[in-house]
This record gives structure tokens, C-alpha cells and sequence, in this order.
């Protein structure tokens, strides 16, 4: 067995120089190298490897067994992800060397094992990878769950690349992923660019057939995902092998988290997914905890709480091919694309950054809990949603994007935007305090931002739900809106479905059922002008200079495994309206399910 030491040397490989080191490894900084009691301190996992000489895992000790992903492409670089997985089971839980004693400091996960192992990527611009344009080595081990993250450069912008990983100096090759490149910033982009847009997905609750249909159509570019991409929760499912580790208990540990992550990277759809590609993700409360905000959830607060966050954000960087965009910010995943001359996509965190306190306690957040106090502060100019230092560069993004022309603001964000009520009794009381209805100084400031800097074409894009809501971004009570013609608004809201997480009504309820409350949503919403609550699923956009066209997609059984879809609605905004379009009406007049404005349900 090679040993570390002379693996470090420089190796000759396909004419280039190849060193590997754990520096290359991206992983080691989950989420930030200066953030040492976050992420991984490489001194002592250089001791520990390097200078006590340890060996590597041999091919044959080591699979590739979550597959590959990509992920926050730029113009010219991309984030390549993939695991070393040391023994069947794979999770960090498993993997204890008997006897091991951790010798860092912020250990909480598995304690460190004394081998690593060393992996090569290449990129190449054919799929049997022999114009390689990129490629690099580096060891991962215990420290980061034997994940590793590279980032791939000098490339090309707005170009399809391939790529593999290797076992060092072995042929044991990874499945090979595929990725995408933005445009340039300054470029004109010469035809539409799809996305498809996802939340919720709760692996015990159904199968990820939403996460596989684009990739049998191959129908998009990039993937955007707004959040609850994992669910904390012990699992129950009534579904066979649905019950993601660890299935006896909530996760709280960096191991807990790890080992919940790399259940969700052995579904088939997902893994499809992500080695299909580049997916630009963000966190919402279950990556961390139900209804989380600065300080605490609904089941955890104080120091509990904090252990818990720092172990959910070290797993989910570890895990996720998303970039570190600020280094001197270890919670930061809030972070901008510039998609050429076409859209600028705006990706928020408006859960776990600096969120004031949401609905915590009580049954439906509505009876008992922390009700009766948020009633009184949802209006205090002081409460925030973003935090305002997210807020601040929030606005600065959304006048920057319009000050360079883009022609469109696409803005990820995970909970609903728009006021929502049900009209109870002839109040317009919204229903749900843990969305932007709970912090309504900071929707006032958007809306003052995109007023201010006459910011047209912004496309608000939800998750969070469970339900689709289709919404004019109207200023109620501030600015007049016509629902009809949809004058007076400020852009559109499009709100995705979750890919299978049940919830705004129970998953047994009728579909007339489900249709009859959309109906009254709809009635009682001015601004919004679909709404649809049986299915699960997913949307796309096809977003060009002159309009998008979204299609809401649900998925027919989310029981039963590569399930059919069903196209339940499209929409189209032209640019310059900053409304939905009205063609006659919107929605063409016509959706499949849910309720729609002057439309019909057939
Ligand atoms: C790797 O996968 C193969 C095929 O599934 C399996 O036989 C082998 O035990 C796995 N090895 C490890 C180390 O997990
Ligand atoms: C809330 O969290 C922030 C950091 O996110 C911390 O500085 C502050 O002390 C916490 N406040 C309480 C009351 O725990
Ligand atoms: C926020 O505003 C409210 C109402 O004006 C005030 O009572 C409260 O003390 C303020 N909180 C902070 C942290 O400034
Ligand atoms: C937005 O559109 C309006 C109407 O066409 C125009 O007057 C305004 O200048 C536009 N805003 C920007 C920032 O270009």
C-alpha cells in the first residue's frame, strides 16, 4: 500500500502535473477554512496522514456509491462533487475504527480513521473524456465524511463539459457526470435557458420522480433548488427502504446529518439528477430544523440549537457542490449568477441566516405556541426575514442587474412572497406567519426597492408550501392593483410544489376537495391567479429576452416509482409587463387542476 508521503511527490499523468493535496479538496473548507471551529483544521489532518505516514484505501476498499453532482457554474468554473464511500453502509456512523482516539477538537461526528484516499476528476468536452480540459487530485478522509469538492477551471463559457473521478493511479472510475457553464456575464445569449425549480422533497413521503423527468426529457440547463432538500425528522414511511438513516431518531449530530444526507444521495432520481445537472441549491428549515430562525426551531433552542445548526451547515457544505462564496462568512449560501445579458439569478436565504423569530409551538403554528407575540410584531419596522445585511445586498443586486441590462431579475428565495389569506369571518388575516406574511416591514422594502429603482421583469420563485401559487407581485394596500389586467403590479411570483413532502391539505384529500379550496384561495387572493393544491411536483421555465413561459408539472403517483407526469399549467410573462400575461387571460384560460382566475379547471 502507497503511503501518503510518497503520494504527496508529483506524479506525471496523461503529460500533466498532477499533484494531489488536501488543500485541492473544497470539502476541508465546509463551510469556511476561516472559520476553523466550522470547518476542518488541515494542520492536524496533515499530521495526522502526512507526517505519521498513514496509507491510502486501496480501489478496491472504496466505491463511488452516491454518485457524482455539480453544481454553482460560472462562466468559466464549475464545483465537482463526489464521495469516496470506505465500506458498505457508507456513512460516517459506520466507519469507527476500533480504538480511534479523535484528536480535534470539534469532533461530533464519527472520530477521524487513519487511512485516506486519493481521487483525480477530469473535465473533457466529449463524453468518452479524451479532450480533457481540466484536472486535479487531491485525498479526502474521515475529517469530511470522505466527500470531496473541486472546482474545475479555464472553461469556456455556456458549454456542456463531461466528467469523472478516479481512485488515483487506479481504473476505477466514477459514472460519469455531465455539467453546463453560465454565459458570460456581457454575453448575448442566442436562445432560451430552462430551468427546472424544486422544494420539499421528503424522501420517506414518496419517490423522486419530479427529480427525474427533465432528465429523461432533457429539458433544462441548470436546476435551482429552494430548500428542504433533506427532512431532519425520524422517519416512518409506509413506503419499502423509504426510511433514510439514521431511522431511529430526529438529526441533531454532524453524523446524524452526514448519514441523512447520504440516504438521500442512493435515490436513483436524485443521483439521475445530479450527475445530469448543475444544480445552484439553497437551504430552507429542514436542512437544519422544522421552522428554524436565527436562534432556535420548533423543537430545539439555545445552545442545542447552535450545536445543531453548526453541524446541519457543516454536512450540507460538506455534501452540496455549491461554492463558499464569502470566506469570512461561514452561514452565507445567499449568492448571485449572472446568466450573460439574459437574467441575473438571485438565490436568498431567508431562513437560516438572520431570520427573527417564526410561528414556534403551538398546533399549526396557528393555536397556542408563539401566536399571540408575533401577532404583535409581525408589523415592527425592525423585524427581518433576510437580515440586513442579506437585505442590503439584496436590493443592491436587484439595482445592479437592472443598471447592467440584464432582462431579467430571477429571484430563489423559499418561502411565499405574496399576502396569503383565507378570508376567514371577511379578514384579510394571512395564515401563515412563517412566511413573508410574518415580516411585513421587509416585504415592504422589496417592494419599495423594485419600486425606487423602477426595476422591472423580477420573478419571485417559492418553495417551502407544499402548494403552487401563481401571483402577481401586487403592493396590497399600498399601491393599487388591478386584478383583472393585473396593472399596478410589481413582477410575478411563481410557487413550486414540493416534490413529495404532503401538507397544505392531507395527501388522502379528493382532488374536488383540493380544488374547492383552491377556488376559495383564489377568491379571496386578488393578486393571486392560480393556485393548485393536490399534486406534488415541480416547475420549469424557458426563460428568453423577449419572455418566459413556466409549466407547472405534477407528478401523477409520487407512491409508486417512475410515475407519469402531467403538464397542470403554463404561464407567460412578456418582458416589460411585470405581470403575468394575459392571453386572453391567465393561463391561457385553461388549467388541468386547482383553481384558476377567469379560467377554467378541465
Ligand atoms: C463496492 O460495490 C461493489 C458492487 O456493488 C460491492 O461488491 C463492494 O462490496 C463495494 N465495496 C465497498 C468497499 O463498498
Ligand atoms: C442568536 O444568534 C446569534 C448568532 O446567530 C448570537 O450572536 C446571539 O447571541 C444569539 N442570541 C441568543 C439570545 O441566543
Ligand atoms: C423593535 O421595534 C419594537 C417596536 O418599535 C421595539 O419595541 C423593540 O424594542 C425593537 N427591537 C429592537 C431589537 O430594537
Ligand atoms: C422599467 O420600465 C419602465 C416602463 O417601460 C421604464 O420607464 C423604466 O425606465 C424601466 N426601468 C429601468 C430601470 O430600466
Amino acid at each position: 500500500m502507497p503511503s501518503l508521503l510518497t503520494l504527496t511527490a508529483t506524479v506525471a499523468l496523461s503529460g500533466a502535473l498532477v499533484h494531489a493535496s488536501f488543500d485541492n479538496n473544497l470539502a476541508y473548507r465546509s463551510p469556511s477554512n476561516r472559520h476553523p471551529t466550522l470547518g476542518v483544521s488541515l494542520s492536524h489532518v496533515s499530521k495526522r496522514h502526512v507526517q505519521a505516514g498513514s496509507s491510502l484505501f486501496t480501489p478496491a476498499e472504496v466505491n463511488f456509491t452516491h454518485g457524482v453532482a455539480s453544481g454553482d457554474p460560472y462562466a468559466d468554473s464549475v464545483i465537482l462533487w463526489t464521495r469516496l464511500s470506505p465500506f458498505p453502509g457508507t456513512v460516517a456512523s459506520d466507519i469507527v475504527p476500533e480504538g480511534v482516539v479523535p484528536i480535534y477538537d470539534h469532533e461530533e461526528g464519527a472520530p477521524p480513521s487513519d487511512k485516506a484516499a486519493c481521487v483525480e476528476y477530469r473535465v473533457a468536452t466529449d463524453e468518452g473524456l479524451t479532450q480533457v480540459v481540466d484536472q486535479g487530485r487531491a485525498y479526502t478522509t474521515s475529517d469530511v465524511d470522505y466527500t470531496v469538492k473541486f472546482e474545475a477551471t479555464n472553461l469556456q463559457p455556456f458549454t456542456t463539459y463531461y466528467y469523472q473521478f478516479h481512485v488515483c493511479d487506479s481504473s476505477k472510475t466514477s459514472p460519469v457526470g455531465r455539467t453546463k457553464t453560465i454565459p458570460a456575464r456581457d454575453q448575448h445569449v442566442d436562445r432560451n435557458i430552462n430551468l427546472a425549480v424544486y422544494s420539499c422533497s421528503n424522501f420517506p413521503e414518496g419517490y423522486f420522480t419530479a427529480y427525474r423527468q427533465p432528465a429523461l426529457k432533457d429539458s433544462v440547463d441548470y436546476i435551482l433548488h429552494l430548500g428542504d432538500y433533506i427532512y431532519e425528522y425520524k422517519p416512518s414511511s409506509s413506503l419499502p427502504n423509504r426510511n433514510p438513516s439514521p431511522t431511529d431518531h430526529e438529526t441533531y449530530t454532524l453524523s446524524d446529518y452526514r448519514a441523512r444526507l447520504g440516504a438521500y444521495r442512493t435515490d436513483p432520481d436524485l443521483l439521475l439528477s445530479h450527475a445530469r445537472f448543475p444544480w445552484i441549491p439553497v437551504w430552507d428549515d429542514h436542512e437544519v430544523a422544522d421552522n428554524s430562525w436565527r436562534n432556535g426551531s420548533t423543537d430545539s433552542d439555545g445552545q442545542v440549537f447552535r450545536d445543531r445548526k453548526k453541524a446541519a451547515v457543516r454536512g450540507y457544505f460538506e455534501w452540496m457542490p455549491i461554492r463558499q462564496v464569502a470566506m469570512d462568512d461561514s452561514l452565507r449560501v445567499w449568492r448571485g449568477f449572472a446568466l450573460g445579458t439574459l437574467m441575473d439569478v438571485v438565490m436568498l436565504d431567508t431562513r437560516q441566516y438572520d431570520r427573527d423569530v417564526t410561528v414556534i409551538g403551538g398546533i399549526g403554528g396557528v393555536v397556542g405556541g408563539n401566536s399571540g407575540q408575533l401577532e404583535e410584531e409581525v408589523g415592527w419596522a425592525n423585524r427581518t426575514l433576510m437580515g440586513f445585511t442579506q437585505e442590503k445586498w439584496f436590493y443592491d443586486q436587484l439595482r445592479e442587474s437592472s443598471a447592467r441590462g440584464a432582462a431579467w431579475r430571477v429571484v430563489g428565495n423559499q418561502v411565499v412572497f405574496s399576502r396569503l389569506t383565507l378570508g376567514v369571518l371577511g379578514s384579510e388575516q394571512p395564515f401563515n406567519r412563517d412566511q413573508w406574511d410574518g415580516y411585513l416591514a421587509n416585504r415592504d422594502r422589496v417592494y419599495q426597492a423594485l419600486e425606487e429603482g423602477r426595476i422591472n421583469n423580477t420573478v419571485m420563485l417559492s418553495g417551502d408550501s407544499h402548494a403552487a401559487w401563481v401571483s402577481d407581485l401586487a403592493w396590497l394596500g399600498k399601491r393599487d392593483y388591478d386584478e383583472t389586467t393585473g396593472d399596478g403590479a410589481f413582477g410575478v411570483e411563481l410557487a413550486g410544489t414540493a416534490v413529495t413532502s404532503s401538507g397544505f391539505v392531507p395527501s388522502w384529500t379528493p382532488k374536488f376537495v383540493a380544488n374547492a379550496l383552491s377556488k376559495r384561495l383564489i377568491d379571496k387572493n386578488p393578486e393571486l391567479q392560480w393556485q393548485e393544491l393536490y399534486y406534488r411536483g415541480y416547475f420549469e421555465m424557458s426563460v428568453g429576452y423577449d419572455a418566459i413561459v413556466a409549466k407547472f408539472w405534477g407528478i401523477s403517483n409520487i407512491k409508486k416509482q417512475n410515475g407519469e407526469e402531467v403538464l397542470l399549467a403554463e404561464f407567460l410573462i412578456r418582458n416589460g409587463e411585470n405581470r403575468l400575461a394575459r392571453n386572453p387571460t391567465v393561463g391561457g384560460g385553461k388549467a388541468k387542476a386547482g383553481a384558476l382566475k377567469n379560467g377554467k379547471i378541465e
